[in-house]
């Protein structure tokens, strides 16, 4: 089958479908990448031509709307990926909130862009080992999220490749996984218990109420313009309590509001406190 190229129209008209429903900008940038996905696509979907696809789905957008928004979105993530903020957390911050919050004794993180779930198993992963005597007796939940279904089903099973662990801590690696087979481990049952994954869309209304003690929002709105990263950012510095921490991804920033945050090291943010 050849699979051939879609015409500029219908190219402008994928691209500002997945900008509305996603925030993600591909534009003229993107249109190798965006060709060879959709090309992906369209043979599983079992249709002969790129242009059968694109008429059948101007024709069914909101059926088809969840596999043409998987099969578009970018999904590269690793465990302890940019692990200066996971060291952050184990030697400042959960120390700082098993003092702050000891009246509650409740902590909620929030991974807002978990892909196949390597981010919040290492945040997981890290509470299991390193404040494990806390969890019995405490309140500790992580919220994962993320827009696309297919990456979050394969979060949800907790099954990764051996190669996939060779960033995992070693002393970790002991206490969290579980052979599977010759070739996979699977996410012990106590670094799982601290997770829920759901689907959203950061664009749309979040369900819950918050206020989170941190929340990763890494390597996700660097596909994201600058009007919708600033919407996101004033968003959520209100589901943070005070001194809270914004975690982002190696090459984002705040823009215009960093004056709603203090920087505390490499893209590690704390919510200002409001009498500050
Ligand atoms: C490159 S991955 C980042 C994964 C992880 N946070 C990390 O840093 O390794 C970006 C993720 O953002 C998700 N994403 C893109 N647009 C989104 C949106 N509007 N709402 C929620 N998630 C979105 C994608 O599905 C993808 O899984």
């Amino acid at each position: 089958m050849v699979i051939e190229r879609l015409n500029r129209k219908q190219y402008e008209f994928l691209c500002q479908f997945i900008y509305k429903e996603t925030g993600i900008v591909l534009g003229d940038a993107k249109v190798e990448m965006v060709h060879r996905r959709l090309s992906k696509l369209v043979k599983t979907k079992g249709f002969d031509s790129l242009a059968s696809y694109y008429q059948y789905f101007v024709a069914h957008q909101q059926e088809e709307k969840s596999d043409l928004v998987n099969a578009l979105t970018t999904n590269l993530t690793r465990f302890f990926r940019e692990s200066h903020h996971f060291d952050y957390l184990k030697n400042h911050f959960i120390p700082f909130l098993l003092v702050r919050n000891k009246s509650t004794r409740r902590i909620r993180i929030w991974s807002s862009a978990c892909s196949t779930g390597e981010e919040p198993y290492s945040i997981a992963m890290l509470l299991v080992s390193h404040f494990g005597q806390y969890l019995q007796h405490w309140d500790i939940k992580i919220l994962a999220t993320d827009i696309d279904t297919d990456v979050l089903n394969i979060a949800m099973e907790g099954i990764y490749p051996k190669a996939a662990i060779s960033d995992i801590p070693a002393d970790l690696r002991s206490k969290c996984l579980r052979a599977v087979g010759n070739d996979s481990v699977e996410m012990a049952s106590q670094v799982r218990s601290l997770i829920t994954f759901k689907p959203l869309n950061l664009l749309e209304r979040w369900p819950m109420k918050g206020p989170f003690d941190v929340i990763f929002c890494r390597n996700v709105i660097i596909y994201f313009d600058k009007v919708t990263q600033q919407q996101l950012f004033h968003r959520f510095e209100q589901y943070l309590s005070d001194e809270s921490l914004l975690i982002l991804g190696h090459s984002e920033s705040l823009g215009g509001a960093a004056a709603l945050f203090t920087n505390q090291g490499k893209t590690i943010f704390s919510k200002q406190a409001q009498d500050a």
